[in-house]
């Protein structure tokens, strides 16, 4: 019998290419998203790549009562990935509560269900975010934490506490964070991607669709920051690599292999890259020049960060695969896939 994983979140960019992972390697995916930034024909595309369509139930986990009532249906799941939340750390800082809300809610109804079903095992989304600016790099999970810089932030740093609470409170339930560095890229099949509604907050969707003409320019956020070329630095990791990570997660979990009852893992490259250095490895992959500006910095970011993700090389057996070249060069056949086909 598969295994069955519970995928909130699953129509969208990282939890798409997490399904297909795990379909991949033999798990059955259930998905629930309420398709607040997603489109329901993702399911479609899962299974043009893997042969399998997930099943896809259209709900909010902010709702109890519908969680709840799922997890009734599905006291078989084996393990959770919980992606489900609101990410634009600018409108996080406009709308606090709708993000604590939705990021901090969800996550406690979901807890509380699995605790009710039984069901053991949670991979949580978390970001690197919670150790805003680094005194020393590259981060290891033991670097100290800083005060969230957004409410988005906020509600990362936050989850992580409740999952740990409640990984000590209830016997039952064993967790991992996942802090992501940078994801980029899109699928080799270009079937599925990054698909930012409006205008893009990343660097790479604003890139890719500078150079498809349909921005005038990039507008890079300064070049006088401590850093040897004077660019912000970031640690940019091809999300199929990402999506990996998650198949080994929950197979730790289901498998028993854990050594704590919350554990948390760095995931990145190991490697910084500066704003610029990200722009010349788009030109370079594609043949294809970004037209750039540089403008005044962006409030809130961080100078430089990049990932130590030896514990997650060590521990999980996972490291990334891609280089970034790779990545740019899927992140702009995705969004060329996606405009040929909206033209
Ligand atoms: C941001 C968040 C991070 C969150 C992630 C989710 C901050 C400080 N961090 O990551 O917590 O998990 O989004 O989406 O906000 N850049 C430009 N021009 C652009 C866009 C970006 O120069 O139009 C630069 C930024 O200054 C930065 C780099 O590109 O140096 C990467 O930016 P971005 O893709 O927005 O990611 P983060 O800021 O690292």
């Amino acid at each position: 019998m598969k295994k069955k994983i519970l995928v909130t979140g699953g129509t969208g960019y990282i939890g798409s290419h997490t399904a297909v992972e795990l379909i991949g390697d033999g798990f059955e995916v259930v998905i629930i998203d309420n398709l607040h930034n997603s489109e329901a024909d993702v399911v479609d595309r899962i299974h043009q790549i893997t042969g399998v369509k997930p099943h896809l139930e259209i709900f909010d986990i902010c709702n109890k009562e519908s969680l709840d009532s799922f997890f009734t249906a599905n006291k078989d799941i084996s393990a959770v990935i919980h992606f489900a939340a609101y990410k634009a750390v600018g409108e996080s800082v406009r709308k606090p509560l709708e993000y604590y809300q939705n990021n901090l809610g969800s996550l406690i109804n979901l807890l509380g269900a699995m605790k009710e079903a039984g069901i053991p095992g949670l991979v949580f989304s978390s970001s690197c975010t919670v150790y805003g600016q680094p005194e020393e790099l590259p981060v290891n999970e033991q670097s100290p934490l800083q005060p969230a810089e957004s409410p988005y932030g906020n509600t990362k740093q936050i989850g992580e506490q409740i999952i740990r609470d409640t990984t000590r409170a209830v016997s039952t339930i064993k967790a991992i964070a996942l802090r992501y560095f940078n994801p980029i890229g899109a699928h080799p099949s270009a079937l599925i991607g990054e698909l930012p509604r409006g205008v893009p907050e990343n660097l790479v969707p604003y890139i890719t669709q500078t150079a498809y003409g349909l921005r005038d320019e990039l507008k890079v956020f300064g070049d006088d920051f401590n850093t040897p070329d004077g660019y912000c630095i970031r640690d940019y990791l091809h999300v199929v690599d990402l999506a990996k990570a998650h198949v080994v997660a929950v197979k730790r979990l289901i498998e028993g292999k854990n050594k704590s009852d919350f554990e948390m893992f760095n995931l990145g490259t190991g490697i910084g890259v500066s704003v610029l250095e990200a722009i010349k490895s788009f030109e370079r992959a594609t043949g294809v020049k970004v037209n750039y500006k540089v403008t005044d910095r962006r409030p809130g970011d961080i100078e430089k960060i990049w990932a130590d993700p030896s514990l997650a090389n060590r521990e999980l057996g996972w490291k990334t695969l891609s280089s970034l070249d790779e990545a740019m060069l899927t992140a702009w056949n995705w969004e060329k896939k996606i405009r040929s086909n909206k033209g």
